[in-house]
């Protein structure tokens, strides 16, 4: 059995976050089990959920740090100390470097709510109703040290509805996010993934 402590990184709602607690209670998590949840802001929601679920949290405020390799390297320590297996990014808002990256290889994953490559960044449903595409969606990708260029695990797609706001198109893909990042997190704890290069496949 593999088993994967997986730590996950927030910076907000954290409803991510509550997707993998939910599926680690029913069950469909597989072997991993969330071990500890890092924040770099304080007082968000996210540490809420975690705490509810009784796993440890801990907070690394960014703006204490003196650059972003120092956050970096306090934050990669944290990280091993939890004993982490899987790093997932879950509305985790801050860009890594190959400083935390190389702790971890192939060990870090994010959730982004747009069908990358296209619209990467911030406001990923935004950018999608301001260039008119009909089909958005959302991403599991491996993290690099790019904004949101790793190599894709899963997506889903979501139709863009003509009355469609940033809210409500957000809002359709979160629910689109909240059934594939558990069901990726299950694969990669179980080994059912293979990376070569670019591409990701299911081991058969
Ligand atoms: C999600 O859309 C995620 O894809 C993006 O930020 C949002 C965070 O939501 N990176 P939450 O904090 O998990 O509720």
């Amino acid at each position: 059995m593999t088993a994967s402590r997986v730590v996950v990184l927030v910076s907000g709602g954290g409803t991510n976050l509550q997707s993998l607690l939910d599926a680690e209670r029913a069950g469909t998590l597989g072997d991993a089990a969330v071990v500890g949840v890092v924040s770099n802001r304080p007082g968000v929601r996210a540490l809420e959920r975690a705490a509810a679920a009784g796993v440890p949290t801990r907070v690394l405020d960014h703006r204490a740090f003196a650059d972003r390799a120092a956050f970096d390297a306090a934050l990669r320590a944290e990280v091993e100390a939890l004993g982490a297996d899987l790093v997932v990014l879950a509305g985790f808002m801050r860009v890594l470097t190959e400083g935390f990256l190389a702790g971890f290889v192939d060990r870090v994953i994010n959730i982004h709510p747009s069908l990358l490559p296209a619209f990467p960044g911030v406001r990923g449903p935004a950018q999608a109703l301001q260039y008119g595409v009909k089909i958005s969606g959302c991403t599991v990708h491996f993290v690099d040290a790019g904004l949101d260029t790793g190599a894709v695990i899963a997506q889903a797609a979501v139709p863009v509805r003509d009355d469609d706001t940033e809210e409500t198109l957000a809002a359709r893909i979160l629910v689109e996010e909240h059934r594939l990042l558990p069901a990726a997190v299950a694969d990669l704890a179980g080994a059912r993934l293979r990376r070569e290069g670019r591409r990701v496949h299911r081991v058969p």
